[in-house]
């Protein structure tokens, strides 16, 4: 015990580490303002929200109510105008371009409702592009064990076009994980695919998140946010409602291809 918790004071003064009490992601009375000339859009007005390690959150708020805009901050893409933004207990205002694109490539994995993979270039190619950007080595181990985390080892070779959109998403999510990062963020995940793979798709998140990833997903659709252990509502840039799903849908993982020691 006492060597646990000196090599934790001793992670803590080198990486800068939060404690255990402090949540993985803090916003305190955050705003965005899009300052179009004339007028002013309130993406996110004076929001505070904090989000614990192994958190599964699910934002969810009509069109235009600042989804987007706070996945942005949350995943250093975009900076507020007011208010602060800690990251693992640091201000991300301090933050030099180093560390935010540290965040970026190795903290956060980012899943788009379009898949976003690079066309006439292989399931395996698109999932190893993270590890080039980040200098990593072994790429091509690390993203074949990627893509058996989503069941996919045997499309390695396939191009996207050869691919279901469902497929298409798990290579998407192989992408996001092959870094390792500590959170993953999806923006609407399951928008461009039917109710049976946004299921699949979902199964997965549960799967990561039972192995300790935070996973934050906006999302329209009731259902899909039935699967996550907390939803937030926006509307107007403001969070209306938090709440803990007491009722939360599991979906029974069947994926094709996925074996459970693997997840
Ligand atoms: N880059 C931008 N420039 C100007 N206005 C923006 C920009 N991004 C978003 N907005 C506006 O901010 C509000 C919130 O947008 P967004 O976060 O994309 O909402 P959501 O994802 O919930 O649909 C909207 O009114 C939108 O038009
Ligand atoms: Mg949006």
């Amino acid at each position: 015990m006492g060597a646990v918790s000196d090599h934790q004071a001793e992670a803590a003064s080198e990486d800068k580490m939060l404690s255990e009490s402090d949540p993985l992601l803090k916003l305190n009375d955050l705003s965005k303002i899009f300052d179009l000339g004339e007028i002013k859009v309130h993406a996110l007005s004076k929001t505070d929200l904090e989000i614990a390690t192994g958190d599964f959150v699910a934002i969810m708020g009509p069109s235009g109510s600042g989804k987007s805009t706070l996945m942005n901050i949350i995943g250093c893409l975009d900076v507020p105008t007011d208010g602060e933004y800690l990251f693992n207990g640091i201000k991300v205002k301090n933050m030099d371009e180093d560390e935010l694109a540290t965040i970026r490539s190795e903290r956060v994995g980012f899943v788009f409702q379009q898949f976003n993979l690079l066309a006439r270039t292989t399931a395996l190619e698109n999932v190893e592009l993270p590890l080039i950007y980040s200098g990593k080595s072994d790429r091509r181990e690390k993203a074949l064990r990627a893509l058996e985390i989503v069941g996919l080892s045997d499309r390695a070779n396939h191009m996207p076009n050869q691919l279901s959109g469902g497929q298409q998403q798990r290579v998407a999510i192989a992408r996001a994980l092959v870094n390792e990062p500590d959170i993953i963020l999806a923006d609407e995940p399951t928008g461009a695919l039917d109710t049976g793979s946004g299921n699949e798709i979902m199964g997965i998140f549960e799967k990561l998140n039972s192995k300790g990833k935070t996973v934050i997903l906006i999302t329209h659709e009731p259902y899909i946010a039935a699967h996550a252990k907390r939803v937030i509502h926006l509307r107007d840039g403001q969070i209306v409602n938090d709440e803990i799903n007491h009722d939360r849908t599991v979906a029974i993982v069947n994926v094709e291809g996925i074996k459970h020691e693997h997840l």
